[in-house]
Parts: C-alpha cells; structure tokens; sequence
C-alpha cells in the first residue's frame, strides 16, 4: 500500500484559519518500515537492566517538565483544550513517565511452591516484543504517555501512531523521548486510518493498545484476535452521574456540569447522563440549568475557558444534530444546542430533559458538550437505568449515604464508580479502564499496566541429580 498524497493539514479549532502544520502520513510500507526498526531495536532494550529504562524515563519526564509550557500551548492549540487543563495534562504527563520510570524496577516474578519441594518454580514477567500503540487526539500528550512510559519501562519498543488531529503535539512528545531512547525503540508513524489498519494487522506486533471510539476499536481487537496477540481497547463512554436525594444538590450540579461540558464534552469519562432521584430531579434540573448556562465559553487559551470549541466543524454539526434528533424524539432542550456565532467550532452546552431512557440521546456516546438529563423513581432504578446502555466506563453517584453507596457500588456495570466526584478524571497510579462496550483487555495505568505490557513465563528449574 502507497502511502496517500493528501497530507494531514493541521488546524486551530478555536481559529481555523491558523494552520499549525502539515504532515506526511504513513501507508504500509512506513508501518512496515517502522515495526522493522523497533524490533531490530527491542532485544537490546528488554535486556537493558530496569536502572537504565528507569533513567532514560525520568530525563523524558524531565524534557517534558522543562518544556511544559511549550507543550501546553501546543496542546491548547491544536485541539482546543482550556489552557488550564492543557497545563494540567503536561504536567500529568510527566509524572506518568516518572511513575512508570520507577516500574522498570519493581519485582518482575513470583516465586511459587515448588511440587517436589527443592527445585525453584516462577513466573517472570518479560516484554511483549513490539506493541502498536494507537492514539486519540484528546489528550494528545497524556494517553500517549501512559501507553509508551509502561511499554517502555517493562522493555518493549513502540511503534506508535497518534491521531491526525494532533500531530504537531505528537511531535512534540517524540521530540522529549528520542533523545533520551536508543535509537529505534520508539517509532512514530503519522497518519489516519489506513495507518491504524496497517499497524494492528502487522505480524511483527506482540501487542496492541488503542484508544478511541468504539466502532474503531472492534476492528483493531478482530485485527488482533486474527493473530492471536495481545489487545487492550479503551473505547467510548456513555456515563451517568446519579444524583440521589440527599445529595448536597449545588455541589453535584456545579460538578456534574463540568464534568458533562467542560473540554466541550470531549472525553470518553465525559459525563452523558444524568439521572436524578425523583424526589429531587426538579431542584437539581434547575440547579443544573443555570450552572450549564454560567458556564465560560471562550477561546481556549483564556485562562476563564471552560469550554472551549469543539475539534472539527464535522464533529460541532454532528453534535447540533443529535441534539436536534433528540428534541425531535420527544426530549426538551432545556438549555443550549447551538452553535456559536463567531470563529471556531462551539456549541453552546445543551441539556435535553428526556423521558425514555432509549432514546438515542441517552444510549449513544455524542462527544460533544451535550448531556441528557433524567428521572429515577429511586435508588434501584437508577442503577438500572445506568447499567441499561452497551457502554460501561464511569459512573458517578452524589449523596451523603454510606449504606447506599455501599449498595450501589457493587452494583454498576462500570470500571470506575467515583462517589461525589465527576465522572472525568484519572488517578494515575489507580487502574483505569471500562467494562462491556467501553473497554477490552486489561486495565491501563498503575501497576495494572504490566499485565498487558508484559507476558508471563513460568519457569521451573530442578537439579541435575536427584539424591
Ligand atoms: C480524564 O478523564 O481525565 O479518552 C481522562 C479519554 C479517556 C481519558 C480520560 N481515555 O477521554
């Protein structure tokens, strides 16, 4: 496969007029070319000792802490993120590659009982070989980072393709981790689809990780299914923020807002839903209402930005359009939905009042600032009502009840449940990742990154002669 002419173009989504630079995109010969390096490069890496992955991880973790302002207004640039949220991903993202520098050290095996009580039996972790890593233009540096910082540390080498929406940022993270890296154990191969396609079906990989939609991900988990390696998609999300009726109710409207519009709504723990206990769902859609409508929808690079554009003038009129569909169903728009009159791609924040919980706008992720809003007759229902989507990546539940957060907990289909806390957010160090259509393989981040960066190999080892 030729590589394509057409070039990435990439530009501002707050001035689209401001273009930040055009890239080649890579075919299958790059891809090929690519994986070809890194596995010449990988033996040496995996048998590098953990110091020396760990001190090469913390002076890339150095390179993006000198550069972090630069990074930042990159970032803020090419995908619209809130200045103070872009400040907020570079600096995570540093601390990821700390964080993981440290992993190169942790014990690598078990030691187990032996059946015959002398010889040595354990399972010791090595690295996958080659993981192809495929990238969302979201969080352009720190998604990136959490899938290169634990492959590299556990020995693997990267062939590595971001989003075409946000090469420039991409660049600029090659640009912290190769001269840190012998040469060829990180490869970047620029480029849109038929890049992805190329590289998940690669027979040289021992691995692949991707984030991004769902639909994108089923490809590349059957791509991988084909030749039998290891897969970790982290997909798409359709969250619900439960507001029980003791809940401190100004607090979780002022949270869930931001969690369900903030970054324009472009996060797969953005929050989609939100389902009030009858007893308080009229207070809380009034309390919600107006903290939605105080919402600062500037220009990301304002330090007041809340919400900033959407990423492309495709993914504003899609969003518009739900919101349409949705209102066409029988839902009530009860604030929002339309798109900005000035440059840049924004929509005003939307709220749809929606009695059945099958309507679209209440089962389909939109990835945009648009949430649906509904009713519960009670705790029960609520849990029903979350769990009745394909997704299952983060839910939220405000109240002050031990007992029923006890309950609930156990009850949602969802990898992370965060109690008086918005939907969004990450712990670095925490497992992060989603169940049935959100998420597929093991969990990302944290110490439960190793299990996909690394494959386990039980050893057993008996003397020669038996007294
Ligand atoms: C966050 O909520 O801070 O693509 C991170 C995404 C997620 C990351 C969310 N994988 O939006």
């Amino acid at each position: 496969m030729a590589a394509p002419a057409v070039q990435i173009s990439s530009t501002n989504p707050a001035d689209p007029a401001d273009l930040i630079g055009t890239f080649v995109p890579g075919g299958g010969i790059d891809v090929d070319r690519a994986v070809r390096a890194a596995a010449a490069a990988a033996p040496a890496w995996a048998g590098a000792p953990g110091q020396a992955r760990a001190d090469a991880l913390a002076r890339v973790a150095a390179r993006v802490e000198a550069r972090a302002e630069e990074l930042a207004q990159l970032v803020c640039r090419e995908v619209g993120k809130p200045i103070v949220e872009a400040r907020g991903e570079a600096a995570r993202t540093a601390a990821i590659l700390r964080y993981h520098a440290q992993a190169a050290l942790d014990p690598d095996g078990e030691v187990y009982p032996p059946g015959d009580g002398r010889s040595l039996l354990m399972a010791r972790r090595r690295p996958r070989g080659v993981v192809g890593l495929i990238t969302p233009w979201n969080f352009p540096i720190a998604i990136p980072a959490w899938k290169l910082a634990p492959a590299l540390a556990h020995g693997n080498a990267c062939v590595w393709k971001p989003s075409p929406l946000s090469p420039a940022c991409a660049e600029a993270l090659m640009g912290c981790l190769e001269p840190e890296l012998p040469d060829g154990v990180v490869q970047l191969v620029q480029g849109g689809v038929d890049a992805g396609v190329a590289l998940a079906g690669h027979a040289g990989l021992g691995a692949i990780s991707f984030t991004g939609s769902a639909g994108a991900g089923a490809s590349v988990a059957r791509q991988a299914a084909d030749r039998g390696i290891a897969v970790q998609c982290e997909m798409g999300g359709q969250n619900a923020s439960i507001v029980l009726a003791d809940a401190e109710l100004g607090r979780a409207a002022a949270i869930i807002a931001r969690a369900a519009m903030g970054y324009a709504g472009q996060k797969c723990t953005a929050t989609s839903r939100v389902i009030a206990e009858h007893a308080v769902a009229a207070d809380l859609r009034d309390a919600l209402v107006a903290e939605v409508e105080g919402l600062r929808v500037e220009g990301p690079a304002d330090a007041a930005c809340e919400v900033g554009p959407l990423i492309t003038a495709d993914a504003r009129a899609a969003a518009e359009a739900a919101v349409e569909r949705g209102v066409a169903a029988g839902g009530r728009l009860l604030t929002g939905g339309s798109a900005l009159d000035r440059d840049g791609h924004y929509l005003a924040p939307a709220l749809v009042e929606v009695a059945d919980a099958g309507a679209e706008l209440a089962q389909e992720e939109v990835f945009g600032p648009v949430a649906a809003v509904l009713e519960a007759r009670d705790a029960a229902h609520a849990v029903e009502l979350t769990n009745g989507v394909r997704y299952g990546l983060s839910t939220s539940v405000f109240t002050r009840d031990l007992d029923r957060v006890l309950d609930l907990a156990g009850r949602l289909d969802t990898g992370l449940v965060r109690v008086n806390q918005p939907t969004s957010g990450v712990d670095l160090h925490a497992p992060f990742g989603g169940e049935k259509a959100s998420g597929l393989g093991p969990r990302e981040q944290g110490k439960a990154a190793r299990d996909f960066y690394t494959s386990l190999r039980t050893i057993l080892v008996s003397p020669a002669v038996l007294e």
